[in-house]
């Protein structure tokens, strides 16, 4: 076949990338936060570099850093310091001498220091030639102006040394910054002060150690001031004051697929200590149950080589161990708190409480009803409310993510592709990681150790609140008075016997009534210590009740003052009160904390569907598995301003006594929970096929302590309701929310409704 046709071969031309020089202030001041991650990379220069010491000296405009490190020779300034992206250190993997794990990788962190000054000047020394110093200058402006990045230039020269270095080192590194873009106040040294000692961690034991590299490395600030010192110690002790401490490893197990497991070790101060495995990845199930972000994948393989960490947490609510203060304690950790994460030894500057990393304040604000991660015969209820907030936790952990990019990365892979890969990398921006998969695992595994630390809590807490239940009641104590008082009868005027008589009488309702509140009120800590409400209740009845039966004692010891014959036995009676409201007391400060975490709480327009899920889900065990049938509602639509525990206290409550009336009446039962709006009036309705209540009568029912139905025994130790106090709690929090709560006239089938209503402003 011939065809005539034009030919047109199209010559292909080849063309150059250039690089603007405008990217070295893009890879520098630009990226930078703040003046302690500019100096933080030459800090971390300096460790590279295998030094010992590095002196940061403030002068009037000019910043220095000098390390006695093993400096540059002339090819390595050019080949190295000269050339930006160079991945020499990555490559490298440990330092020369003391074979530390290199921090740097990126060949961009010198220019950092744009953010500090204008002007650069470096001196180094090499410890392979002693004998010459190179100096170099560059001005970062006219750098950045050049136009091409190559046409971008350093003056330097070589000669003889000019001065030591730190520690009278004839090798190292001395780099001063000029024309300062901050002016420095006392207050911005000391806060760099402290930022740069947090960058190592700050405490070290036996695992920590592990991961301690190389070498001693010491970072002294100039302007330190003599409060440094008192700094360092106090927190050290403060850091000391934990309540319990999490330790975890997370290893390598097997490999293609590669597959780890964390082993976790929780010690609780002064008693026991547990500990847990688990896997990474976790099952799909158990990574969607901690991540409410349903779509997040974990992965099907390990994407974490290695990883240590250490988490402590405080309880800074009462007195505290070497004399500290409750208060600079608790500043301490506002300040510093959180758990922060170390790359190969040095902190990364966005892992702490600003970045909630872990999501530690929501998870408490939310405060689920159950740890949800937790296979179900591990769950204790509440479990969540000992999730620690940022202020209560300091955590270090350690990862090292040029370790990571070997371990990920195939021997053949080009630099490049290691790059893109998932793995646990830094940021260019120096100051976070990389949001991939494998930083997802990374939280995976923090979250999941304080999962478990908050469930051994809630467990301590209940068994704590059981032995609390089993102290005699009062009026077992009082019971006997009479039966004592009886047998002096014959010794008394009969004046004095029957005052007492009626005195002792009083005494042992008023008891009675005590120690049945005091049970009810412990069974139910359990339901309500999640949502937080038992607390308001708490603080304003039973503080209350705590006070009368301490009248209660108080009487009886009068009374056994003015009646030598029955004093003694009256005084061992009095004592046994004491006891108890001791222990009553100590009820009231297992839950102080609920009240602390109350006020962290978010006031919010909750979504109802949301909070009538989550609600319906934390009942799930009370109510017995009798379904909840809700009717369409729409999802835009949204309670009242309020907090999100309280919402689901007063909806977990009006489920159990709906699921109670059901198991009362003894048919199987329906509970049904619908919506509808009539203008600007909204309603909840919660109506089941229980036992009903007299609705004429049905407003006493919201009164404290007031209650129709007889809960047996068995299912109040269930936690599941019958103190009376619950729909006081829910009266309450419905008023809170400027919303209506009463019992309504149910539809057919149901024996009862309850109506929550509240109005929009148009
Ligand atoms: N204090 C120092 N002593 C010796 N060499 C140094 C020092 N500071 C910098 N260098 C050399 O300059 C190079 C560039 O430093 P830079 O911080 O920009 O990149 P990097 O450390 O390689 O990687 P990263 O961008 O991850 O920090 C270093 O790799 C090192 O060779
Ligand atoms: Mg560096």
């Amino acid at each position: 076949m011939e065809r005539h046709e034009v030919m047109t071969v199209a010559k292909k031309h080849r063309e150059h990338f250039t690089v603007d020089s405008a990217l070295l202030r893009e890879l520098g001041e630009r990226l930078v936060g703040a003046p302690y991650i500019a100096l933080a990379e030459l800090i971390k220069n300096s460790y590279d570099a295998d030094a010992s010491h590095v002196d940061i000296k403030f002068e009037d405009d000019r910043i220095d850093v000098s390390d006695d490190g093993h400096g540059m020779d002339y090819g390595e300034f050019r080949d190295r310091w000269m050339r930006v992206g160079s991945p020499h250190k990555a490559r490298e993997e440990f330092s020369r001498n003391l074979r530390r794990p290199l921090t740097g990788s990126k060949g961009v962190g010198r220019l950092a220091v744009q953010f500090l000054g204008n002007q650069l000047e470096m001196r180094t020394t090499s410890a392979r030639e002693p004998l010459k110093q190179l100096t170099a200058t560059v001005n970062w402006r006219e750098a950045v102006q050049a136009g091409e990045l190559t046409s971008a230039t350093a003056l330097y020269e070589v000669g003889a040394p000019t001065a030591s270095y730190p520690g009278g080192s004839p090798s190292g590194t001395t780099i001063s910054i000029e024309g300062l873009n901050q002016t420095w106040e006392r207050t911005d040294f000391e806060k760099l002060a402290r930022e740069i000692w947090f960058l190592r961690p700050p405490f070290s034991d036996a695992l920590v150690q592990q991961a301690e590299p190389e070498g001693s490395f010491d970072v002294h600030l100039d302007a330190d001031r003599p409060d440094k010192r008192a700094f360092e110690t106090q927190l050290r002790r403060v850091l000391d004051l934990w309540m319990a401490r999490i330790h975890g490893v997370v290893k390598t197990v097997s490999e293609e697929p590669r597959r780890s497991m964390t082993h976790l070790v929780i010690e609780f101060q002064g008693s026991r200590a547990t500990s847990e495995k688990y896997d990474l990845p976790p099952s799909a199930e158990e990574a969607s149950q901690l991540f409410d972000d349903a779509g997040l994948d974990l992965g099907n393989e390990s994407l974490i080589d290695g990883c240590q960490f250490e988490i402590r947490i405080f309880d800074l609510r009462y007195k505290q161990r070497f004399g500290i203060k409750v208060k600079e304690a608790r500043d301490y950790l506002q300040e510093h708190g959180g758990v922060h994460v170390y790359d190969g030894g040095f902190r990364i500057p966005f892992s702490g409480p600003e970045a909630d990393w872990l999501g530690l304040e929501i998870a408490h604000s939310h405060r689920l009803e159950t740890t949800r991660l937790l296979p179900a015969a591990l769950r204790v209820s509440a479990a969540a409310t000992y999730l620690p907030t940022n202020s209560r936790v300091f955590g270090a952990v350690h990862i090292d993510t040029s370790k990571e990019r070997r371990a990920a990365h195939r021997p053949d892979a080009s630099d490049s592709e290691a790059e893109y890969s998932d793995h646990l990398q830094i940021q260019v921006s120096r100051d976070r990681l990389v949001r991939n998969r494998a930083y997802e695992q990374l939280r995976y595994v923090v979250i999941r150790a304080l999962e478990h630390y908050a469930t051994e809590q809630a467990k301590h807490r209940l068994e704590d609140i059981a032995r609390i239940r089993d102290v005699q009641s009062p009026s077992e104590a009082v019971d006997s008075a009479l039966e004592i008082l009886s047998h002096y009868k014959s010794e008394m005027s009969s004046e004095a016997y029957s005052e007492l008589e009626v005195a002792i009488d009083d005494a042992v309702k008023d008891a009675r009534q005590q120690a049945q509140l005091q049970q009810d009120l412990a069974s139910q800590l359990a339901a309500f210590a999640s949502a937080g409400s038992l607390t308001l209740v708490y603080d304003h009845e039973v503080s209350r009740q705590i006070v009368g039966v301490e009248r209660i004692a108080r009487k009886l010891r009068r009374i056994a003052r003015e009646s030598p014959q029955t004093s003694a036995e009256l005084e061992q009676i009095a004592a046994d009160i004491d006891q108890w409201v001791l222990s009553a007391r100590g009820i009231r400060s297992l839950v102080r904390h609920l009240s602390e975490v109350e006020s962290r709480d978010k006031m919010s327009r909750y979504k109802l569907m949301r909070v009538l899920d989550d609600a319906g889900e934390g009942a799930r065990y009370l109510t017995r598995g009798i379904p909840l049938e809700f009717s369409a509602i729409p999802d835009e639509v949204r309670l009242p301003r309020g907090l999100y525990a309280g919402w689901i206290a007063l909806f977990q409550n009006l489920f159990v006594n709906a699921a109670n009336a059901i198991i009362a009446q003894g048919d199987p039962g329906r509970i049904a929970v619908s919506y509808s709006v009539h203008g600007n009036r909204h309603m909840v309705r919660i109506q089941d096929t229980g036992i009903g209540v007299n609705l004429t009568k049905a407003e006493s029912l919201f009164e404290p302590f007031t209650r129709n139905l007889k809960i047996p025994a068995s299912r109040r130790a269930l936690a599941a309701g019958g103190t009376g106090l619950g729909l006081t709690i829910v009266k309450m929090i419905a008023n809170d929310a400027n919303a209506d709560v009463r019992f309504v006239q149910p539809d057919p089938p149901f024996a009862t409704a309850v109506r929550l209503q509240w109005k929009e402003r148009p």
